[in-house]
């Protein structure tokens, strides 16, 4: 059952599709204090678990730590941060009840923090829904959510192939090097992404004409070798007279303002830029006509990035730390001093001040930007799939954002922003796909290989080796890190090997995500949904449960030959591994097993099945319709 609650007058989010009814606020179970913040308590009980929150740091289980809804440019996903990228307010207490709060402000979630038997939920504000849904257990209250937030996004079917991307890739032979070294190696791809420097001075609808000489015939290349083009755009456009993109925005009063009513400016890749407001309506259906820029070309895939938005600085905020600077005497400036020059430096990157001096038109009311950040980026994406739908219906075009709400998963998938070439990310990684699955987002995936740092080819192979298994297998690094692409490391056949595992499971994982999809299920369970009474289990969060056939248990330290797995219940060990499988029958229990670094291991439950193709080079040349049938 679902209750809907309303606090004062909430703005229009997005993210529940339909209304209900509201009952009476006397009728709310929770503790609750209304004033110019809202708080929500309730005790917790022993050893009861809570999961949700979506793209957040830490264990699947929420319990015992504080975070925000505050989406964030947030590039190091370590245990101190509270917000990633996306503000994916819904919890679920085991098996007493879930909570959405459909609030577009701040939020903090002390799940047991400072006081470990009590959760305390704090809005920067007054205005709220608040959805209170009860069911029988964990899933089935995922499955209710699910079905008040409305269908997942789902991309075109060649978004389920391997993807390489770069910060770095700029100018056609780059990618045209990248597709041939992949064929040369016998390696899949379907798609390489476009970074920032495909724009000319990082302009938005722009293509660099002297690095793409004759664009059109460079897309239509690519894709007779099926290899789609997936370029990025940035929510901040380029403040420069003659540019058509802003000049028509401008004109038209389609940027964000500041107190005064002028347009506000900050600074992102392209320098000064200006902030659509994308929750006014006509502007968001502008912007979204605006990928006309690239899909008359045939391009059919995007990125929306650095919709946080993301500020390096804003036009004050420079200017306030400037005059402060001019004023140091190095001759005098103490250790303090040095301290506080350090912070005027690095405080200018998305402060909140400035989120504090940002307004918005919405249908005629103005509205503070701090009050309606989380729903920013989440309203780009949603100004592009209109427009996308309009002109070509679903599932024609693939898009990701960076920044998302409750509701982007109806319009895109995400992907889970900076992380590092570092082994403990690909535990992260694992361990949000279950969370954001839980908030409709079943298309995702982190940077396979990591972004920032340097990888090792250990460490992207066991990457990739989970990566077989996420929606979005793409490979992408920042600018100036070591090379990661699957050709660049001696031992080339191992990465074929991963990859082709990929390939090789495409049927099984596309009609699992689909079904996924239909029925407001999650693609990744934590062990703890279908073993709620197995003490281990419960605490197992480096295995997950995939579908209703198998469970994944990818090896995430390094040096490692192998990794312990606990098995809840008797099951196949599958090693794959190029066209290779090996079988292994296991019972319950613990067991150590061998991962060598060309494997991918798979846990198939007794009396399913799952079906294999033949390795293929891409999705094009993959035969979906003659399948290998594997039984546990
Ligand atoms: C941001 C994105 C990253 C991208 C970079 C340059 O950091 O998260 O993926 O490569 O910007 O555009």
């Amino acid at each position: 059952m679902i209750k809907r609650f309303t606090l004062g007058s909430p703005i229009d989010t997005d993210a529940v599709v339909g209304r209900l009814p509201v009952t009476d606020i006397s009728e709310f179970p929770l503790a609750l204090e209304t004033g110019e913040k809202t708080v929500i308590s309730f005790d917790l009980r022993d050893g009861e678990m809570i999961f949700g929150l979506g793209e957040a740091i830490r264990g699947i289980n929420k319990r015992g730590w504080i975070y925000e809804s505050w989406c964030s440019d947030e590039t190091n996903h370590t245990e101190d941060k509270k917000a990633l990228y996306g503000a994916h307010n819904f919890i679920i207490i085991e098996n007493r009840f879930a909570l959405f709060v459909d609030f577009a402000g701040k939020i903090e979630w002390d799940l047991g923090y400072e006081s470990p038997s009590r959760a305390k939920i704090t809005l920067d504000g007054s205005d709220a829904d608040i959805y209170y849904i009860t069911g029988k257990a964990p899933r089935d209250m995922a499955i209710r959510f699910r079905g008040l937030i409305g269908k997942s996004y789902i991309p075109p079917r060649w978004a389920f192939g391997y993807q390489q991307s770069c910060w770095g890739y700029a100018k056609e032979s780059d990618f045209v090097a990248v597709r041939d070294r992949h064929r040369e190696n016998k390696l899949p791809l379907d798609a390489i992404y476009m970074d920032i420097d495909y724009m000319d001075s990082f302009k938005d609808f722009t293509v660099n004409s002297e690095r793409f000489p004759d664009f059109q015939a460079f897309v239509d290349d690519m894709k007779a070798s099926n290899i789609h083009l997936v370029p990025i755009i940035d929510a901040g456009v380029k403040r420069e007279k003659g540019y058509s993109v802003y000049d028509e925005g401008s004109e038209r009063g389609y940027f964000c303002t500041d107190k005064d009513g002028e347009e506000f400016q900050c600074g992102v890749w392209p320098g000064i830029v200006g902030l659509p407001d994308f929750l006014n309506p006509d502007a968001r259906e502008w912007f979204g006509s605006k990928y006309d820029a690239l899909l008359d070309y045939g391009i059919d895939g995007f990125w929306n990035d650095m919709n946080e938005p993301a500020l390096f600085y804003s036009k004050q905020g420079l200017e306030s730390a400037v005059k402060k600077l001019q004023a140091i005497d190095p001759d005098t400036m103490d250790i303090w001093g040095f301290f506080e020059m350090r912070n005027v430096l690095f405080g200018m990157q998305n402060s909140y001040s400035d989120y504090c001096s940002i307004y918005h038109d919405l249908g005629g009311r103005r509205v503070c930007h701090k009050d309606v950040h989380n729903i920013y980026g989440a309203f780009m994406t949603r100004a592009a799939a209109e427009y996308f739908e309009k002109k070509y219906g679903k599932e024609k075009v693939l898009m990701f954002s960076r920044a998302s709400y409750i509701g982007t998963h109806r319009y895109s998938g995400i992907w889970f922003g900076d992380n590092f070439s570092w082994w403990s990310h690909i535990l992260l990684n694992l361990k949000l796909l279950p969370s954001a699955n839980m908030c409709g987002y079943l298309y995702c995936g982190a940077d396979l290989g990591g972004f920032n740092n340097n990888v090792t080819p250990d460490l992207l192979l066991r990457w990739l080796a989970l990566g077989v298994f996420t929606p979005l297998m793409r490979n992408h690094r920042a600018l100036g890190t070591r090379a990661q692409e699957a050709y660049s490391f001696e031992n080339v056949s191992d990465f074929a090997d991963v990859l082709a595992v990929r390939y090789r499971l495409l049927p099984y994982l596309y009609e699992a995500f689909r079904r996924a999809s239909d029925e407001d299920d999650m693609l990744f369970r934590p062990l703890a949904f279908d073993y709620p009474d197995d003490k281990i289990a419960r605490e197992t969060e480096d295995q997950l449960m995939l579908s209703d056939e198998c469970m994944i248990a990818p090896v995430y330290e390094q040096n490692r030959l192998g990794r312990t797995v606990y098995l809840p219940e008797d099951m196949t060990l599958l090693r794959l591994s190029g066209e290779r499988v090996d079988r292994t029958e296991l019972k319950k229990g613990v067991h150590y097993i061998d991962v060598a670094l060309n494997e991918v291991p798979l846990f198939l439950k007794k009396g399913k099945k799952i079906t294999l193709a033949e390795p293929a080079l891409n999705t094009e040349e993959l035969d979906w319709e003659t399948l290998e049938i594997i039984e546990g």
